[in-house]
């Protein structure tokens, strides 16, 4: 259980906030059945994902990347939000009036499931599908898929995931956005990621810089620990429902 007074504490600063940013990762997922990549019980050891989510590997073999997706995808797919992104979504419609964005590094789709609306998936989205040839987006992909790769519904090309892989760059317009609202945030919740992906961890770094007040959640320390005002250690799934 959280101490009334930290409770109290960052209620009051959710209150008194003008300008809201959150930034999630694989952590708070996890209570929902879906594995982290590093940290405790991470199955990144088990991927082989620097072989498998790289444009190289694609270009490879096409089928044995969307296999592997296909496999993450039935997990996702499997999986429901938990109490952490739901009370996120809370939080969103509690503040409707002020400025506030979620930016999740997360691909499984459960924030928006939850109802965050006001949402960036910095690394794309796992039911979501782009053609290589034509750069169509196609949501809400199959699960699982009859063909794979699967062809784009517009010119029959093969499609992709539209997941930001190793070695590619995020979106220019989406990080220039991203990091304009970091840096006018007044109020930085980080939670459940190990800060170990640089653009994530320099967006979380501007609104501290910029002078955020700064609360993680992670049952482990994280490479941004040293930098909050406030460090829970915890799941997500049990403090955010005390705090929102
Ligand atoms: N609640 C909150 N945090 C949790 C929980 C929980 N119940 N369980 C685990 N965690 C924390 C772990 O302690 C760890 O610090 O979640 C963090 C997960 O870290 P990672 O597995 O490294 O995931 P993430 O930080 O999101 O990775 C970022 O790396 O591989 C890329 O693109 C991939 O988006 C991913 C990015």
């Amino acid at each position: 259980m959280l101490s009334p007074d930290i409770k109290n504490e960052i209620s009051q600063k959710i209150i008194a906030s003008r300008q809201i940013a959150i930034l999630t990762g694989a952590g708070i997922s996890a209570e929902s059945g879906i594995p982290t990549f590093r940290g405790n019980g991470g199955h990144w050891k088990n991927f082989r994902a620097e072989e498998l989510a790289t444009p190289d590997a694609f270009r490879r073999d096409p089928k044995l990347v969307w296999e592997w997706y296909e496999m993450r995808r039935s997990i996702c797919k499997k999986s429901l939000p938990n109490p952490g992104h739901i009370a996120i979504a809370e939080l969103e419609k509690q503040n409707s009036s002020k400025k506030f964005h979620l930016f999740t590094q997360n691909v499984d789709g459960l924030h928006r499931q939850a109802g965050s609306k006001k949402l960036t998936e910095l690394h794309g989205n796992i039911f979501t599908g782009r053609c290589t040839k034509c750069n169509h987006i196609e949501e809400n992909l199959d699960t699982p898929l009859s063909t794979l790769p699967p062809p784009c519904p517009q010119c029959s090309s093969p499609m992709r995931p539209h997941i930001l892989w190793f070695g590619e760059t995020y979106d220019p317009k989406m990080l220039e956005n991203s990091i304009e609202f970091l840096r006018n945030s007044d109020l930085i919740l980080i939670i459940g990621t190990s800060g170990q992906v640089t653009v994530p961890v320099y967006l979380a770094q501007e609104a501290i810089q910029a002078g955020a007040f700064s609360v993680e959640i992670n049952p482990e320390e994280s490479t941004l620990t040293s930098s909050v005002d406030i460090s829970l250690r915890g799941k997500s799934g049990e403090i955010l429902p005390q705090i929102i």
